[in-house]
């Protein structure tokens, strides 16, 4: 499937229609973790994603599946309630469809948020990481495919993806929350399966603090736009054998909720930090 600037556009104008021509400045993506924290958007319009044309319809459990557009500590923002993933079967190029919409809708900054498995054996369970850079060793990009020059140049850089100031923010407001706050390096693993130790002990010799299986194509679609991307991992649970013990999603699933309410406080914070543009 080869995706053009007018198949986003489609979803795009869509969702300019039904919102009444709102145009959000801030995209969050909200993971496991801060799934619930979309009922802190003022005065949200919701638009399930099985609405949106051209749009994907997300399978994983516990996530929604809706965008919400409102104002948080006043942010214009599109938030999506559940995201995408390559687990589910979809193509990395399919994955660019969210940024690509909501680049259209005309965000200028974008904060990721996920769940992973600690890979630092300095961190602990529910702890967070501020992502500095990613690694993504495999063959595959959601850049792929024909260049659309209305995103981005063919070649691109991405010495800045995890956007330098926004980290810098995230990482001051460690004075804000009692959880403890990182910044290291986001190892992509496609999942759905948890990583062997091996493959575990293989990512920390490379430099990786952090094990998960999202983020890294919507960074990447963000980047090609030079759009400022934050990301945040929280550390559900101690990557695959660190511990003795068999890694569950029941694990994943008790620690981000034991950490939710601080979480929401700490991104609650980040955003009042964050510059925003008509507030
Ligand atoms: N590995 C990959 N993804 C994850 C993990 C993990 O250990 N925990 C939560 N998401």
């Amino acid at each position: 499937m080869a995706y053009t600037y007018d198949y986003y556009k489609k979803s795009a104008d869509y969702v300019r229609e039904v919102s009444g021509g709102f145009q959000p400045e801030l995209g969050i993506v909200l993971g496991t973790g801060l799934g619930e924290y979309d009922r802190n958007v003022q005065d949200p319009i919701e638009i399930p994603y099985s609405d949106i044309p051209n749009f994907l319809v997300s399978t994983a459990p516990d996530h929604a599946g809706k965008l919400i557009l409102g104002t948080i500590e006043g942010h214009k923002v599109c938030c999506m309630s559940g995201r995408f993933h390559s687990y589910e079967g979809y193509d990395f190029e399919a994955l660019a469809a969210p940024v690509r919409v909501m680049q259209i809708l005309g965000i200028k900054r974008l904060i990721l948020t996920n769940a992973a498995g600690a890979i630092n054996t300095d961190y602990q369970a529910g702890d967070i990481m501020v992502i500095k850079d990613h690694i993504k060793f495999m063959g595959l990009s959601p850049l792929a495919g024909p260049n659309i020059p209305e995103f981005g140049p063919r070649f691109f850089d991405t010495g800045n993806m995890y956007d330098r100031d926004l980290r810098r923010i995230a990482l001051d407001c460690a004075d804000a929350t009692t959880l403890n706050i990182h910044e290291g390096i986001y190892f992509f693993f496609a999942g759905p399966q948890y990583e062997s130790p091996a493959e575990i002990r293989a990512a920390r010799i490379l430099g990786g603090d952090a094990a998960g299986m999202s983020t890294v194509t919507e960074a990447l679609t963000a980047a090609h736009s030079k759009i400022p991307v934050l990301g945040l991992s929280v550390m559900t649970n101690m990557a695959a054998g660190v511990l003795d013990q068999p890694l569950t999603s029941e694990e994943v699933t008790e620690t981000s909720l034991r950490v939710a309410g601080e979480f929401e406080k700490y991104f609650t914070e980040i955003l009042r930090r964050i510059p925003c543009e008509n507030c």
